[in-house]
């Protein structure tokens, strides 16, 4: 029970449609699993539902809650609920992301509203998640901020907006681990690599009208470690390490779960 007794928001806790297991989905149910109480939080309300029920009846405590990270009030208020639920959080974990369902493309294909669309979603969110759970983690004198960037934001990736958006998701908690240090606010972020997701496999099969099995095979070959993808328990294990005590004295680190994708450079 490495969270046992803390409250824990996953936003993203949802998951787009596909085959397996998305990443928030998976944290959510990992951190539920080792003691956590967790508020499920997705802009699709029945998808975040699931996961709570997922949790519920594996034993553990989860609330559903609707929001969407693009509208800042939604934001507030789903903090303001698990204040409001449990008086206290001691984990925001911001796993929401977009690429291509977003419209994401080339510097010269790009267009402005699919880059400001993916700029809300990505980097937006996180800010504003931020803004209005630090003052009370800042008043608890403890708590733990996640996000979730991606090895693509130090690796080769074709579309600008993911890519611009995941880097700058890496130096937010960077400035918000250095500033909020004193008061004993921990901030890390994950970059997962090549992971074996509905968001990461089945999107591109559609938008690309490839079987699943050929996404996934195309990936696979590209993994340093084992020659296959990630899933989205590796995601989850990492999260869970550092949401909880053992990870104590970690904060400002940006840790590649990626089989060592962003090493491999020739
Ligand atoms: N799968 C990979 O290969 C891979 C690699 C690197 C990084 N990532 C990152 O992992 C994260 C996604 O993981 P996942 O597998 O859980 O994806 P997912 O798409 O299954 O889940 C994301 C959830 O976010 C929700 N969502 C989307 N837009 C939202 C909004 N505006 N407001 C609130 N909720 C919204 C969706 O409804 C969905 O339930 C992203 O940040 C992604 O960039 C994934």
């Amino acid at each position: 029970m490495r969270l046992a007794n803390k409250i824990a928001i996953v936003i993203g806790a949802g998951q787009g449609p596909g085959e397996g297991m998305g990443n928030g989905r998976a944290t959510a149910l990992r951190f539920a699993q080792e003691g956590a109480t967790v508020l499920c939080v997705d802009r699709e309300l029945g998808s975040a539902e699931q996961t709570a029920a997922m949790i519920v009846a594996a034993g553990g405590g989860a609330v559903a809650f609707a929001a969407d990270v693009t509208v800042e009030a939604t934001l507030a208020a789903c903090i303001a609920d698990a204040m409001a639920r449990w008086g206290r959080i001691d984990v925001l974990h911001y796993n929401v992301g977009v690429s291509i369902a977003g419209g994401d493309a080339s510097p010269t294909e790009i267009t402005e509203e699919a880059f400001d669309r993916i700029h809300a979603i990505n980097l937006r969110g996180l800010v504003m998640s931020v803004k209005h759970v630090l003052p009370i983690m800042r008043a608890q004198g403890t708590g733990v901020i996640l996000a979730i960037s991606s090895a693509a934001a130090w690796h080769n990736y074709p579309y600008v907006a993911y890519k611009a958006t995941k880097a700058a998701m890496i130096a937010t908690i960077q400035q918000v681990a250095i500033q909020n240090a004193r008061y004993g606010v921990r901030a890390n972020v994950i970059l997962p690599g090549l992971m074996d997701t509905p968001m990461a496999v089945d999107t591109r099969a559609r938008s690309t009208n490839r079987s699943r099995a050929e996404v996934a095979a195309e990936r696979d070959a590209k993994v340093p470690l084992r020659g296959k993808m990630g899933t989205a328990w590796d995601v989850a294990n990492a999260a869970l390490f550092l949401a909880s005590d053992e990870a104590n004295f970690i904060t400002g680190v940006a840790l590649p779960v990626d089989g060592g994708t962003v090493i491999n450079v020739v």
